[in-house]
């Protein structure tokens, strides 16, 4: 069974209405470890050597973060810059993470309809997401599309937000039990439509 880690990275957790939910929505899945990285490293200290262990031992990664300034917020990246390192996650002796799958699950503030080329912020979440998507190339691993969810601070916590919550903890579920069809969800724009709600 494939083992699913989230790197949670939100640098205002006691703030957060909906990333808090979508991480209450999976707490207590079997073989789901949550690693939540503003917790773990407030000082950005990041510990190489067992962030890379962790890695390892996962065969599915999803970097749930909301979406600032068109990306992560900054821990995210750091953890890349520091943990991916030549000769572990890329290069011709790095294969540790080969085959491993790799996806964003993210909340924005602006609507669906602003993330189209022609929309307010002109290009789509998988456009700006590129980097992961690319850094995932380059470290041989696959990159599904997006979990999405706009409009973040509209939502209505009865029913958006339960619904967001219900999909996620379904795609979670998915990714751990090898139950996507992993073709399909890489060719997505959102992999939230990939899956039902139950
Ligand atoms: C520093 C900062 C940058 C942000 N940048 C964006 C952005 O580029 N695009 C966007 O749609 N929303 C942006 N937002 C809104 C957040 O994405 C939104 O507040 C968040 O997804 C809500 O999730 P939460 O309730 O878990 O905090 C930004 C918010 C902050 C504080």
């Amino acid at each position: 069974m494939p083992r699913v880690l989230v790197l949670f990275a939100h640098p205002a957790y006691e703030k957060s209405r909906l990333n808090r939910r979508l991480l209450q929505a999976i707490r207590g899945l079997d073989d789901v470890t949550i690693h939540d990285l503003y917790e773990a490293y407030p000082d950005f200290q990041i510990d190489v050597a067992a962030e890379q262990a962790r890695l390892v031992a996962h065969d599915v990664i999803v970097v749930q973060h909301p979406f600032y300034w068109y990306s992560a917020p900054a821990l995210a990246k750091e953890y890349l810059d520091l943990v991916l390192e030549h000769g572990f996650a890329y290069g011709s002796t790095g294969h540790a993470l080969d085959g491993k799958v790799l996806l964003n699950a993210t909340t924005t503030g602006g609507p669906e309809a602003a993330y189209q080329v022609g929309g307010r912020n002109r290009y789509t979440m998988r456009q700006l997401l590129a980097p992961f998507d690319q850094t995932a190339y380059l470290c041989r691993m696959r990159y599904l599309a997006p979990f999405v969810v706009h409009g973040a601070l509209r939502l209505d916590p009865d029913t958006g937000c339960t619904e967001a919550q219900r999909q996620y903890r379904s795609l979670v579920v998915a990714l751990r039990d090898g139950a996507l069809d992993l073709d399909r969800a890489a060719a997505a724009e959102r992999i939230n439509d990939l899956v039902g709600g139950a």
